[in-house]
């Protein structure tokens, strides 16, 4: 708490009411209106522009100046000199590991790869055609029906395995997702592979051919799995811990947090983004789009653009960003829509409605070319974001479990009828 004040006058004839100010260790102060409710009013802010939800230590944000801290640890360090394992081990617990914890999570993540052999047999009930994120979904909530033995979520070691279990087995359902979509059969995880390497093996080995890791893109997927996995209390983020505040199932508020992220604002902008390149298709379509996303009677937006709490680039792209070039480099392609999206990156950061707007490329913008060229599916992509962002949403899930909490109720500004008399019509 600091020692200032917000003074708040309802009305001339009412007392005025004192808002304790809450400082962070960094970014903005914090107006308590927690006691407002009691003298008759409530705060009005949808979408949550201007709403602290919760407190947390976990990730740290600066929009402004385009700051993104783990744990205090800047992303491009963790980017180019960290692994996902090492980064979630750093979520999860708030230090950085010593070797011996290291190799032990490590151990830990790489046992509990497997999942229930039943699982299989869920995964047919789906069409083949279905989106893999509605698979993804749908199974991430069933594991609770699997892993029953320990979901008491106010015992801290029952929250412990369930984080390992979600983190371990998250790459096998997202793989499974896959080759259930194209009629392949599943491929087991291999526990001597690094967890990227592991994901990457069991997406695309075959049992008749031997799949052989390419370091780089082993390294490049590591890489998107370190840049998407936590971003404070984005919509997923929020929606997991609203889901859990009610004292649900990790399984299931994990499912929702995969639900949230599927929408196109949010982590389906990868997918969204790729598409709007495919459509763009060439340079000099580049103006038209750029016109239809200014226009205001056209819902069309430049998919990977804008967020809502970066004014500036945002730091994952310019990690995202190199890496693209450095994966294509090594795999010999030229690829036409790298031109499109490096054409549209310049025409839109020299536009005067995207620089007033302060619309800079987001993490998603260039993602999508990398998986891509692996030769991920388009369709694939929100689940590998998904993937990557479980250990977020756990890391935040224990924390609000530790840290205590109320069930998440918001109020609403009613503006339906007022009471009336009903009479039946039929
Ligand atoms: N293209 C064109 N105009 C845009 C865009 C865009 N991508 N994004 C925002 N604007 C305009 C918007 O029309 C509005 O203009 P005006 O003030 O004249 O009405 C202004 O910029 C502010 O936009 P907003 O919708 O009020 O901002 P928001 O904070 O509610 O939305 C956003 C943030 C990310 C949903 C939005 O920028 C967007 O839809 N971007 C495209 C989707 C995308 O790339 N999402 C991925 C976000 S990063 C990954 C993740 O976190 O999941």
């Amino acid at each position: 708490m600091t020692d200032k004040k917000v003074t708040l006058t309802l009305d001339s004839n009412e007392s005025a009411v004192d808002l304790n100010v809450l400082k962070g260790t960094l970014g903005q102060d914090v107006v308590d209106v927690r006691g407002l409710g009691s003298h008759g009013v409530f705060t009005f802010d949808p979408g949550f522009t201007s709403t602290a939800s919760c407190e947390s230590k976990i990730t740290y944000i600066d929009g402004e100046e385009g700051i993104l801290l783990h744990r205090g640890f800047p992303i491009a360090e963790l980017a180019t000199k960290s692994d996902y394992l090492e980064v979630c081990y750093i979520l999860l617990n708030g230090e950085v590991p010593t070797a011996e914890q290291y190799q032990q999570f490590k151990t830990q993540v790489t046992r509990h790869t497997m999942i229930h052999e039943q699982i299989t047999r869920l995964f047919h009930g789906f069409r083949r055609d279905s989106h893999p994120m509605a698979v993804m979904c749908g199974v991430t909530g069933a594991l609770a029906a699997f892993y029953h033995d320990s979901m008491d979520v106010n015992n801290p070691r029952h929250r412990e395995i369930a984080a390992f279990r979600l983190l371990s087995k998250m790459p096998t359902v997202a793989a499974m997702c896959y080759k259930y979509s194209i009629g392949q059969p599943f491929v087991y995880p291999r526990n001597d592979l690094s967890y990227a390497g592991n994901f990457l093996h069991m997406m695309f080995a075959t049992p008749c051919e031997e799949y052989k890791i390419n370091p780089v893109l082993e390294r490049a997927m590591d890489r998107i799995l370190i840049l998407h996995a936590d971003h404070e209390q984005n919509a997923s983020t929020s929606t997991v811990r609203t889901a859990g505040s009610s004292g649900a199932n990790p399984f299931a508020c994990i499912a929702a947090g995969i639900a949230s992220l599927w929408g196109p604002a949010h982590g389906g902008a990868n997918e969204a983004t790729l598409h709007m390149l495919e459509e763009i298709s060439s340079v000099e379509h580049i103006p038209e789009f750029v016109r239809r996303a200014k226009d205001k009677n056209d819902s069309f937006r430049l998919m990977g653009f804008g967020h809502r709490v970066y004014k500036n680039y945002d730091p994952r792209a310019t990690v995202m960003r190199e890496t693209c070039h450095e994966v294509l480099e090594e795999l010999g392609m030229k690829d036409d829509l790298l031109e499109v999206a490096m054409q549209l990156e310049h025409i839109a950061l020299n536009d005067p409605y995207f620089i007033e707007r302060k619309l800079y490329p987001n993490v998603d913008f260039y993602s999508g070319l990398i998986l891509k060229a692996m030769g991920i599916p388009t369709s694939m992509f929100t689940v590998i974001f998904a993937m990557a962002r479980t250990v977020g949403w756990i890391s935040h899930w224990i924390e609000m479990h530790e840290e205590g909490m109320k069930i998440a109720r918001p109020r609403q500004l009613y503006t339906g009828y007022t009471e009336r008399k009903f009479e039946s019509k039929r």
